[in-house]
């Protein structure tokens, strides 16, 4: 098939492990006889400091015109004292909200070959298999908003309508059909209103699908829960800020936040496609990220927006053979164990490939 791909590599790591996910493409592209054309478009810091904005006109023409866009990461310590819209990570934010990408799917790969490198209890991890669906557009990132300064006080504003919070829980129960059947809806509901409109109307989206079962929990308890009994989760449905942080404490179950792919949707099959993970300011220009979050992101391209699914069980197949094999980025390592750079590692995902 022909595809239309946008790169945006954005900031720090984020350029070095799309180099990586692009190579892996590439070669699935080789292998199945695929035509992708991929082009490469600035955000983030790297988009303020050559464009002057954080997210261009022109980057966001060629995502419309695009099948899917893959990005790595925005944001640093040189744009760090920055305020307001000026900052890279508004860039982000702006593409999501523009493109109306309200669901944000991040599953938590645990794979046998890492048990070792997560710091649990190996037998907490039997049976774990995560997805978080964090709403995207929506909440406290994107309600009125405040700096603040010696004579007026900050403010943020989270803001949730029974429509967003509706859209996003057909996404969570329709995932949890498919899966485990199994929703856990996490907000705050004994201290914010946003939070019980948010339980009231996922109650009532519950409804449509008896099929699944729903729990509430108080994201307290959720994050407490997440490390004594991770195994008791299967879709974790929540807000846009509790997702954000949930999905970090989650990427422990997989050994390193490196490891986490993510995918946000809209109504239609474009979908833009990122690590969980930053721009790593303290790794960058080592040549040692762990590409694996931005390798895994690229199967779920393949998977939600060309609907190439043996593609991207491939791409899955590799990571795991390749792990499998002993190989390690220096995240997944505990001092004085043997690590590879993120190309050597990229490499050895790319023979597997074959
Ligand atoms: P971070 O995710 O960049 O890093 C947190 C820690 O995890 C660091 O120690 C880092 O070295 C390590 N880490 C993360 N990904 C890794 C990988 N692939 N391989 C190896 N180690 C990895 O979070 P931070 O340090 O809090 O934030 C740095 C910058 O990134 C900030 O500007 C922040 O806003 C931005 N950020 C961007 C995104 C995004 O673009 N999607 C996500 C999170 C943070
Ligand atoms: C993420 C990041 C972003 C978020 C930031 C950089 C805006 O932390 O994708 O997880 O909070 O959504
Ligand atoms: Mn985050």
């Amino acid at each position: 098939m022909k595809a239309k791909i946008v790169l945006l590599p954005g900031d720090g790591i984020g350029v070095e492990v799309l180099v990586a996910a692009r190579a892996v493409m590439e070669r699935v592209a080789e292998l199945r006889g695929h035509q992708f054309h991929f082009e490469e478009a600035a955000i983030g810091g790297a988009a303020l400091d050559t464009v002057g904005i954080s997210l261009p006109e022109a980057t966001l023409e060629l995502c419309k015109q695009a099948d899917a866009a893959l990005l790595g990461a925005v944001g640093g310590p040189s744009w760090s004292h920055l305020r307001g819209s000026n900052r890279p990570e508004e860039g982000l934010l702006r593409i999501r909200q523009e493109l109306g990408l309200f669901a944000n799917l991040r599953p938590v790969p645990v794979f046998p070959a890492l048990i070792d490198a997560t710091p649990l209890k190996p037998h907490l991890l039997e049976g774990v298999n995560i997805l978080v669906v964090r709403e995207l557009t929506g909440g406290i990132y994107f309600g009125p908003r405040q700096e603040g300064d010696e004579n007026q006080p900050a403010t943020d504003t989270m803001l949730y309508s029974v429509l967003e919070v509706e859209r996003i829980a057909h996404v969570a129960f329709l995932a949890a059909r498919a899966r485990q059947g199994h929703v856990t809806s996490v907000d705050k509901a004994n201290v914010l209103a946003t939070s019980r409109l948010w339980r009231r109307t996922v109650d009532r989206v519950a409804e449509d699908y008896p099929d699944v079962e729903l729990r509430h929990l108080l994201v307290d308890a959720c994050a407490m829960a997440l490390l004594r009994a991770p195994a008791e989760f299967d879709v974790i449905l929540t807000t846009n800020m509790f997702g954000d942080i949930l999905s970090d404490e989650a990427s422990m179950l997989s050994g390193s936040l490196g490891m986490l792919p993510s995918a946000c949707l809209g109504e239609g099959r474009f979908g833009l496609f990122e690590p969980v993970h930053g721009s790593a300011p303290d790794v960058a220009g080592s040549g040692t990220a762990n590409p694996i979050g931005a390798i895994l992101s690229a199967a779920m391209l393949m998977r939600h927006s060309l609907d190439l699914e043996d593609e991207a069980r491939a791409i899955e197949k590799a990571v795991e053979g390749t792990l499998s094999a002993g190989l390690r980025t220096a995240d997944l390592c505990r001092e004085g164990e043997n690590h590879v750079s993120t190309r050597d590692f990229t490499e050895a995902i790319i023979r597997t490939l074959e």
